[in-house]
């Protein structure tokens, strides 16, 4: 493909076997975006220069590269998407490729978004009358709406800002507390720094209505109002029959079930989400935090996902995942390539961000419940994992392939092994 043409499709077979900078052209050119300004992003290694990570963190020393994949094939709501996943795990990238491109022709994935709501937590203690002070709290509704929506004209002028009250008490050993609930809608914005202005600057506000003393003011990363949803449906044959797809759901109802295959289940899942979370410059402990204590929200740790058979007998998926991911501040603004990653995603809001994401995760849970029900994950594991064990034992250039294909037929992906059959080769040439 010419570097002036474009695609609209994200189905590009073959995409793996291209050399890296026919990769870069064939992602710009989806994109339509300018080779001239991105491309030399993608061809360094220094593409967050050391100065401006300077301003991001304490203490700066260099910075630290991962490897930036871009997942294929997918399909989201109508439109073609190319995925750009930052990870150090091989077989996520191929995993999330695999999954879409087997519902990519039968209609891809469906997303939605509860809202992009926010809370803000403000802890009062002292208060020996917490009943009576919740309700105090929730009379003064209008003048704590005035107070946040002042905090952040901007917010509101781009119509977010203060949405809803809860206020909670909580039985605490030292006490009863009264856990008042700022929910703020943070439209594009992540909403930290939003809402832990808001919680702060009520604070006194509260303890004057109620006499209580507050301690903590700031957000919650159990994002259940902010509920990012994809689902999609797998055709039984495109997926390899009846028994794959029963497998599917054999092994996601051991997830539902049993904590400790949920956490990996889970894992799995994470392993695609935290991905372009980070390849966004998004909080990737804040997703991760947020989606943990989701999965447990029943009482019990389970699954994320939930997997059934349609009437027709085709394989249903679905997910449901708390996602605070913004456009603006941080490192998603400041980062070249964030900001790089956004735009081949063509991604225009914070929601539409959160719903690609979704999609991304029920596709790797998909990927791996598939695999661990059939084959096991080993066989393509190690395939892949034998390049590296290749690249540790000195292989180069060619070396890599071959060496790497020598342990797989030998079925011991071994460092030990990959030596001798690298010097074999070097004594054989
Ligand atoms: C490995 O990083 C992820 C898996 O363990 C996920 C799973 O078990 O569902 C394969």
């Amino acid at each position: 493909m010419s570097s002036n043409s474009s695609s609209n499709s994200s189905r590009i077979s073959g995409f793996h076997k291209l050399g890296v900078p026919e990769r870069v052209q064939r992602v710009l050119d989806f994109a339509g975006l300018p080779a001239a300004g991105l491309a030399p992003l993608f061809h360094g290694t220094g593409h967050l220069p050391v100065a401006l990570a300077d301003q991001l963190i304490e203490n700066v020393v260099g910075t630290m590269n991962i490897p930036l994949g871009v997942a294929t094939n997918l399909l989201i709501d109508g439109q073609d998407y190319l995925v750009p996943m930052a990870t150090e795990e091989s077989s996520v990238v191929a995993a999330v490729c695999n999954a879409a491109r087997q519902c990519h022709d039968t209609g891809g994935f469906i997303t939605s978004m509860s809202a992009t709501q926010m809370i803000a937590q403000v802890q009062l203690v002292e208060v020996p009358d917490p009943a009576n002070a919740r309700l105090a709290i929730l009379e003064h509704l209008d003048e704590i709406r005035d107070v946040c929506n002042a905090c952040d004209p901007v917010l509101v002028s781009l119509g977010g800002g203060f949405r809803h009250l809860e206020v909670r008490i909580i039985d605490a050993a030292s006490g009863p507390m009264v856990v008042t609930h700022l929910i703020v809608d943070t439209r594009d914005a992540m909403g930290a720094n939003a809402v832990n202005s808001m919680a702060e600057k009520i604070a006194p506000h509260i303890e004057s209505w109620t006499g209580g003393r507050v301690r903590l003011r700031i957000l919650s990363n159990l994002a259940d109002r902010r509920l990012a949803r994809a689902r999609c449906i797998w055709h039984v044959d495109a997926i390899g029959g009846a028994d794959v797809r029963d497998g599917i759901i054999q092994a996601y109802e051991f997830a539902q079930m049993d904590p400790y295959r949920a956490t990996t289940h889970n894992k799995g899942i994470m392993n695609g989400v935290t991905a372009v979370v980070l390849a966004t410059g998004n909080d990737t402990r804040a997703i991760e935090a947020g989606a943990h204590a989701y999965a447990a929200r029943r009482g019990w740790y389970s699954s994320l996902t939930h997997w059934e058979v349609t009437r027709d007998g085709h394989l249903a998926g679905s997910i449901e995942i708390p996602m605070a991911v913004g456009l603006v501040g941080g490192a998603t603004r400041l980062h070249p390539m964030a900001g790089a990653c956004l735009k081949i995603m063509r991604i225009e809001s914070a929601e539409q961000l959160a719903r690609v994401i979704a999609a991304v995760g029920l596709a790797q849970n998909f990927a791996a419940l598939k695999v661990l029900a059939t084959e096991g994950v080993q066989k393509g594991h190690m395939s892949l994992h034998s390049q590296n064990i290749a690249l540790m034992a000195g292989a180069q250039g060619d070396e890599i392939a071959l060496v790497a294909r020598r342990l797989v037929e030998l079925g011991t992906v071994r460092i030990d092994v990959a030596e001798q059959e690298l010097e074999a080769l070097r004594g054989g040439a």
